[in-house]
């Protein structure tokens, strides 16, 4: 798959492990930063990359701060972004086979790598099902305007 992922400060631990086992398991990353601990503020990693998401062509994007709250909050103000804040399997899948969702958001802070690369990998193995979830999904653009 072609990922973009982006983090704060709050979790670049966790975006650099995440991205070396994408990258290893084959699939193309996109990494927009940050890249060191210097602190940033999230709403403009989450801007860019959604941005970038909507605009270029990528299977998916990973935002991560350090709970995954706000950064999780910011990207769903853009229309056209569905971003899952994520800190367990299940919802993982379920987030892409009823939601859709084009953004999952990681806190560095609160998750293990282990479990977040397991989140992010049921995200990817699911499959969105359509029918009235996509409805539903109407009705959430339905509400961006
Ligand atoms: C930064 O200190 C922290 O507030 C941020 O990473 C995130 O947890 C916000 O939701």
């Amino acid at each position: 798959m072609n990922i973009i992922i982006g983090c704060d400060h709050g979790a670049l631990e966790l975006k650099n492990f995440i991205s070396t086992r994408l990258e290893g398991a084959g699939h193309s990353l996109t990494d927009i930063g940050c890249y060191d601990t210097t602190p940033v503020d999230y709403p403009d990693i989450a801007e860019e990359l959604c941005h970038r998401l909507l605009k270029e062509h990528y299977d998916f994007g990973i935002l991560l701060c350090g709970t995954g709250i706000g950064i999780s909050i910011a990207a769903n103000k853009i229309n056209g972004i569905r971003a899952a804040h994520l800190s367990d399997t299940y919802s993982a899948a379920m987030a892409k086979a009823h939601n859709n969702a084009n953004v999952i958001t990681l806190g560095g802070r609160t998750l293990g790598c282990e479990l977040a690369y397991s989140i992010v990998d049921s995200y990817m193995n699911a499959k969105f099902l359509g029918g009235i979830h996509e409805e539903r999904i109407n009705k959430i653009s339905a509400l961006e305007s």
